[in-house]
């Protein structure tokens, strides 16, 4: 996937380039500045001798030597005086520089750690929005796979108070095989559980038949006089349509109807280019699950939405999932952004929203 954040020591990151948290000589120390000297051997010294130093804010590149890299970008973090020093600009400018610097020398793909949220000081939490909104920038306008390394957990930290809450989602509506039975009577039957998240087409004039059983199919719920009922929701033609729509048709419906183009949907989906034209033009392929619910977020559907885009793709949302049911908390919450929906993913080291080819 275009962004992703995972758990390793960056110089074992198998990428074109890895960026380097050095200080203004260039010339190593410690953190991941000493980690990635020992790992590339003297020569890496001797190039950085050449560079002549290098500014807060700016970036200068040399080869990996004995790293699995091609290249190292060493930038140069801002020390955390409080913020009042543009601090929060010298940090971004430190991804972005290094990023363009990264597209000049051929890279698809970037591995960089958290800069200055180490030695320098720079607030973990702050350090990882900056780091996020300058390499989201990034990608909107340029296909590339960037990682942001973490290489322990204390290094990573999303908000207190939003891990706090979804944790408590997670412990309240995980409800074991209860909840799994009366939820999939809940998803074809409509809706008694979660009235909010109501299907489109279940508009509020069409209460549930109670003697239905599951087996009971969808036209029980209208009241046999389609005439007066069909103004209610989408025709009879329209709803059938739907009925029989795919995954992929579902998707391309949406996009068109958000009047989206399909770049700005992938993007911020999180998924590929290549990946999306392939869904796009090979009907018979089938996504993953973490996929489909990329494309749910990017399109900013509701929940009820998100559940018939999963049905039409073969999955649907568990309350036995951690993954599931953190994505479905950001749903309900009307957040869809997938940088923080990924963020507490990682938090909660679950695998991310979005993919690659
Ligand atoms: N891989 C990935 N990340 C790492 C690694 C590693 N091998 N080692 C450390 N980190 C993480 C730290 O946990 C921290 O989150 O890198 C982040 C940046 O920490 P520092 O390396 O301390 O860098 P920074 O805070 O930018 O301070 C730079 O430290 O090492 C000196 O010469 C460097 O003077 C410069 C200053």
């Amino acid at each position: 996937m275009p962004f992703e954040i995972v758990r390793n020591d960056i110089t074992r990151m198998r990428v074109d380039a890895i960026v380097n948290a050095a200080n203004s000589t260039l010339l190593g120390g410690g953190g991941v500045d000493g980690a990635i000297h020992r790992a590339a051997g003297r020569e890496l010294l001797e190039e950085c001798r050449t560079l002549g130093g290098c500014e807060t804010g700016q970036a200068k590149v040399t080869k990996g030597y004995r790293l699995p890299c091609r290249y190292v970008i060493h930038t140069v973090g801002p020390v955390w005086e409080g913020g009042t020093k543009n601090e929060k600009a010298l940090l971004a400018s430190c991804y972005t520089v290094s990023l363009h610097l990264a597209a000049e020398y051929g890279c698809e793909s970037v591995a960089f750690p958290l800069i200055s949220s180490g030695v320098y000081g720079y607030p973990k939490e702050e350090a990882l929005k900056v780091a996020t909104d300058a390499i989201r920038d990034f990608l909107l306008s340029h296909d590339m796979n960037v990682f942001l390394v973490i290489f322990d957990k204390a290094s990573f930290a999303i908000s207190q108070r939003l891990y706090a809450h979804i944790r408590a989602f997670i412990d309240d509506a995980y409800a074991g095989p209860f909840y799994e039975e009366a939820e999939s009577r809940r998803r074809y039957l409509g809706n008694t559980l979660f009235p909010a998240a109501r299907a489109p087409w279940e508009s509020e004039s069409l209460p549930l038949a109670p003697e239905e059983t599951e087996e009971a199919p969808i036209e029980a719920a209208w009241d046999g006089d389609w005439g007066e009922k069909a103004s209610a929701g989408p025709s009879l033609e329209d709803y059938l349509k739907r009925m029989d729509e795919g995954f992929r048709e579902m998707l391309l419906r949406k996009i068109d109807e958000q009047g989206m183009t399909d770049a700005e949907c992938y993007k911020l989906a999180n998924v590929d280019r290549k990946l999306f034209n392939k869904i796009k033009n090979q009907p018979e392929y089938r996504p993953g699950k973490s996929t489909v619910l990329a494309f749910a977020v990017a399109l900013r559907l509701p929940l009820a939405e998100t559940e018939e885009m999963l049905k039409k793709a073969g999955f649907s949302l568990s309350h036995s999932s951690k993954f599931d049911l953190i994505v479905e908390f950001f749903i309900r919450q009307g957040n869809y952004d997938i940088f923080e929906i990924n963020e507490a993913l990682f938090a909660f080291d679950q695998k991310l929203l979005g993919s690659v080819m």
